[in-house]
């Protein structure tokens, strides 16, 4: 029986000084979240469904996200605040969970030491997009990120590598889709009551620190 459960999403908050170029500053998307997951020999596989609201000026991230591991289906909504450095993880109303952000908010762009693949198109006709993918090193994990040609939104990213903190093997891939300018209703960055509790911090760790990878493990 598998005892932990990872929810992880991307996010290529990379921090650059130079950069190949940056992601849209305030958008929306849905995204779909697949990981292969190796831990001391068992195998795990992890889907998500997630709904993603970015906002670089404020810098925060909120995630509401279907997450199944196993035959196990949670709905889980996360608020990442950047500027204070905190991640909000809450289950229902009632309850949310505190936990630290170790790593940097850094406007999402694409850093000058990820390695150019090239455009290409995809699909076919009038119908056809325009994208460019990179190869880049995030402690220790092989990351390919793909992105639109001309604005830079992000299409997909995959990651692989071992996570020495979880002692995880990962391989995630996570592709984005109905992408769309600004966030129609600010309210997702809003912080429930229940987060200024003074409980409301726990079980939650965050092993985030590494770059690209956002992941919370369950025990
Ligand atoms: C989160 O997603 C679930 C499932 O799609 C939906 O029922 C719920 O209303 C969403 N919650 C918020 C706050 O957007
Ligand atoms: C869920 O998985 C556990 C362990 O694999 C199993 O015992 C249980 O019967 C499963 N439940 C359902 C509803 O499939
Ligand atoms: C904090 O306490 C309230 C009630 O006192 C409870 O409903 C809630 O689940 C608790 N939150 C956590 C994260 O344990
Ligand atoms: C979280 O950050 C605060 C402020 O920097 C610090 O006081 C606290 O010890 C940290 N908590 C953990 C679990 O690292
Ligand atoms: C990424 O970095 C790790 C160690 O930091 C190294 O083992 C690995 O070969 C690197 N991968 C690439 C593609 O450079
Ligand atoms: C894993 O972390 C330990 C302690 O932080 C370090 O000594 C070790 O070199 C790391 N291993 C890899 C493969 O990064
Ligand atoms: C924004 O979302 C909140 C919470 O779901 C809702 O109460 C409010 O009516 C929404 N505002 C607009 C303008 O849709
Ligand atoms: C939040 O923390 C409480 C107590 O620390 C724990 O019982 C609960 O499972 C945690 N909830 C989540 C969603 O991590």
């Amino acid at each position: 029986m598998l005892r932990y459960v990872i929810l992880a999403v991307l996010a290529v908050y990379v921090f650059a000084q130079n950069k190949h170029c940056c992601f849209p500053r305030k958008w929306e998307a849905r995204g779909v979240v697949n990981q292969a997951l190796v831990k001391n020999g068992t195998p795990a596989m992890v889907h998500a469904d997630v709904f993603i609201s970015y906002d670089a000026s404020r810098k925060m991230v909120a995630l509401n996200q279907t997450v199944k591991v196993a035959n196990r289906t949670i709905v889980i909504r996360t608020i990442e605040d950047f500027d204070k450095n905190i991640a909000y993880v809450i289950s229902s109303p009632e309850v949310c969970n505190k936990t630290n952000i170790s790593s940097k908010f850094a406007d999402g762009c694409v850093p000058d030491s990820a390695k150019a693949l090239g455009h290409v198109m995809l699909g076919y006709g009038a119908d056809k997009a325009n994208v460019k993918s990179f190869a880049l090193n995030a402690s220790g994990f092989d990351v390919i990120l793909t992105v639109t040609s001309e604005s830079c939104a992000p299409i997909s990213e995959t990651i692989t590598g071992f996570d020495n903190k979880t002692k995880l093997h990962i391989y995630q891939t996570f592709g984005l889709y109905n992408m769309t300018p600004g966030v129609r209703n600010e309210s997702v960055f809003h912080i429930p009551d229940a987060c200024h509790k003074k409980n409301a911090t726990g079980a939650w760790h965050q092993h985030g620190s590494v770059i690209g990878k956002r992941s919370y493990e369950l025990l």
